[in-house]
């Protein structure tokens, strides 16, 4: 069974009352249950910080024994070179994970700190990017 966790960064503990517009109208909590559901035979996780070194220790400790991370590092995706280092520092493959398609919104939101080390990135398809995500470590 494949071990997977997915790691959300800064302000998406407020999903379902932030900008609803752009990041839709359902908790985390409630869509992680429906994500778990989804994929039975994966060994599925959930972190949740709004703290850049804690995202940070969590992918370090996650980071050498896990098949996969599904990273939404949110604002510090544009700006967190510590959070790039991390990835770049660990072994198990990080797939970085936006609700919105970055590319289509404000231009700092087009940098990003943690692609040129991820597997991949996924961005634009909702919280359907979760389950894309997890379909591309299976
Ligand atoms: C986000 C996009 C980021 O630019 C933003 O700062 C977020 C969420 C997304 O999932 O669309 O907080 O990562």
């Amino acid at each position: 069974m494949k071990k997977l966790i997915v790691i959300n960064g800064p302000n998406l503990n407020l999903l379902g009352k932030r900008e609803p517009e752009i990041y839709g109208s359902k908790t985390f909590t409630e869509y992680y249950e429906e994500l778990k559901s989804k994929f039975p035979d994966t060994e599925l996780e959930y972190f949740q910080s709004n703290i850049e070194g804690e995202i940070i220790n969590k992918l370090h400790e996650v980071g050498f024994n896990y098949d996969g991370i599904i990273l939404n590092a949110a604002a510090y995706t544009h700006t967190s070179v510590g959070i790039g280092d991390a990835v770049k520092g660990i072994s198990t493959p990080v797939v970085e994970v936006h609700i919105s398609n970055v590319h289509s919104r404000e231009d700092f939101r087009h940098v990003s700190y943690i692609a040129g080390n991820a597997k991949g990135v996924i961005s634009g398809f909702g919280l359907n990017s979760y389950v894309l995500a997890i379909q591309s470590f299976l």
